[in-house]
């Protein structure tokens, strides 16, 4: 397969803001291609991949852990921040990787763990056998496993408790994830400067951002709840200022999940900034949710509470990643309507959330797959795809944990669908073969071949998106409209005022109807009185906004539109 890139310069734009404008993908390295034939996806495979990533119209791409791991949690229990797992390719491949993505105007950011290590990670053998030495105090050690009860347990299907008896150094140590993670001690100013180094170490090499993963619980008191507790703020400030410094036009992205006010603290100020990004935790659930209720109350509620953010920051928006599906966000009884819904197998379910794709959890549905990709591209923030959503891969609830949704891309109907030329025992998980989303079926080459193919509806969205700066930079307000099942609202964006290149200004009216059948709406824009409205798709003129502010739509089922509002023709 080729792909027909863009012509374009060498390197990357200069562009301070570009990771509000940027569309971003997750690729998982071990999940994406094989280049060597062992079974298992590698820095090479991505590589060869980056012109399917730039015709799709991606900008940057999350890579998460690819460092020396035992690989007991996908890579985030991590044995050696400076070296390559060896599986995945060398350093000189990754150097490759950045200068090729960046050739190509793509960024790279890459996950940083550094709540915790591996208990294979040097520093931790060191602290458990030579308390006394230069590691001994690396870790959070504790005679008794009885401190910090209010702090909760996350991986409640794996863990009873924060803290494991260390044999070795006969005292208790403490983990937020899994036991063999230990917390690294923030209160050792030792570990800040290991985890500076490690910061300039990846900086150093190019790449444009870190995913701080699990930055809420850098610190515990006996007074708190262990997440996002003041020093740790006062961590992620010095952070920001060291990455201002030194590597200007790096962004840090927060993994906060956590309600809005409190997401909004890893924004800090615009005196003492911390994060550029944090992704949205508290809007993902509500769309999932808004798609089966029909009722859009609960997004707008959510999109009324979320609270400003400093200038220059933004969020990450997305439906699905990696990990379960987190239903951490919403109410107990919306929790178990979400379950009944989208896990209504006990296997679907994993800790305090969902361990399915996409395309399953939307029952393979075409409206409601463009649907929440509508929500995705349109909401404010900067969107954050997952890899294989763009083709509608399928899961497998067989394998453990959130290993369901990890398995390899879907490129051909052949062998290992073209992600390997192992024998398909041997690769690291197998492809997906059920009936409705076998790889057979499912895949890029088929979906390149098929004009109206999800890949192709997915890739012109993108490019609609990306030709109006008002998704990226605007502001998003929501405006009122006579029916329960629909949200609308507007972006509008003032214009970057600079005379040559700059962004022009722009209204966008963006209205969702999530009723499973037909409606006609009235949706309220009295600033907008007179103005005519073009889909921004087709360019086709829909009815001018009324003198009184209110335009009537219908909508088919589980549809939408993105329009245009244009400067109201009086007199
Ligand atoms: C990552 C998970 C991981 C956990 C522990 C998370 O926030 O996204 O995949 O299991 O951190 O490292």
């Amino acid at each position: 397969m080729t792909f027909t890139a863009p012509i374009q310069l060498p390197g990357l734009t200069l562009d301070p803001q570009w990771y509000r404008k940027s569309v971003f993908y997750e690729v998982m390295v071990r999940s994406f291609v094989d280049s060597n034939g062992d079974g298992t996806g590698d820095l090479g495979g991505l590589i060869g991949k980056l012109d399917y990533l730039q015709w799709l119209g991606v900008d940057a791409l999350w890579i998460p852990p690819i460092f020396s791991s035992p690989m007991r949690d996908g890579g985030y229990d991590i044995a050696d921040y400076k070296s390559i797992l060896p599986d995945f390719g060398t350093i000189d491949e990754f150097r490759e990787l950045v200068t090729k993505a960046h050739e190509r105007n793509m960024r790279i950011v890459i996950d940083f763990v550094i709540n915790h290590t591996s208990d294979a990670h040097e520093w931790f053998q060191q602290s458990r056998s030579d308390p006394d030495g230069p590691y001994g105090d690396f870790y959070v050690w504790s005679d008794t496993d009885e401190k910090w009860k209010d702090i909760r347990v996350i991986f409640v299907d794996t863990e009873e408790s924060n803290w494991t008896f260390d044999p070795v150094r006969r005292q208790f140590f403490f983990h937020r994830f899994f036991s063999h993670q230990p917390d690294l001690n923030f209160n050792n100013p030792a570990v800040h400067d290991a985890v500076f180094d490690v910061v300039r170490h990846w900086l150093g090499l190019g790449v444009d951002g870190l995913r701080l993963d699990a930055i809420p619980y850098l610190y515990e008191s006996d007074e708190g709840n262990g997440e996002g507790e003041p020093p740790t703020h006062e961590f992620v400030k010095r952070l920001r200022a060291m990455v201002d410094q030194e590597f200007p036009g790096r962004v840090l992205i927060a993994e906060a999940n956590q309600w809005p006010q409190e997401v909004v603290a890893f924004f800090g100020t615009e005196e003492e900034p911390e994060c550029h990004m944090a992704f949205d935790f508290p809007v993902m659930p509500r769309i999932f949710y808004s798609l089966r209720s029909q009722s859009a109350a609960e997004l707008e509620r959510i999109l009324a509470e979320t609270v400003d953010i400093p200038e220059g920051s933004a969020w990450g928006v997305f439906l699905r990643n990696h990990d379960e599906l987190t239903l951490e966000m919403v109410s107990e009884e919306y929790r178990q309507a979400m379950y009944g819904w989208y896990a209504y197998d006990p296997r679907m379910r994993s800790n305090i959330g969902i361990r399915r794709r996409l395309a399953p959890l939307l029952d393979n549905s075409r409206a409601e797959l463009e649907l929440a990709h509508a929500l995705l591209f349109a909401l404010k923030g900067s969107p954050f795809l997952y890899y294989g959503d763009e083709i509608g891969m399928g899961d497998n609830i067989w394998l453990p944990d959130r290993d369901a949704s990890r398995t390899p891309m879907q490129w051909t109907p052949d062998r290992n669908a073209g992600f390997s030329t192992a024998d398909p025992g041997k690769l690291y998980l197998p492809v997906i073969q059920s009936l409705v989303y076998n790889y057979n079926l499912v895949n890029v080459e088929s979906q390149l071949a098929q004009s109206r193919s999800l890949l192709h509806w997915v890739r012109n969205v993108i490019h609609v998106r990306k030709s109006h700066v008002a998704f990226g930079l605007g502001s998003l307000e929501v405006v009122s409209t006579n029916h329960d099942s629909v949200l609308a609202f507007v972006r509008d964006y003032e214009g970057s005022g600079a005379p040559f290149g700059g962004d022009a200004a722009e209204s966008i009216l963006c209205v969702f109807s999530f009723a499973h059948n037909p409606v006609s709406v009235t949706v309220q824009l009295p600033e907008h009185a007179g103005a005519p409205l073009y889909d921004l798709f087709g360019g086709a003129e829909f009815p001018t906004v009324g003198e009184d502010g209110a335009v009537t739509l219908t909508l088919a089922t589980q549809s939408f539109y993105w329009l245009h509002i244009g400067t109201p023709r009086r007199g």
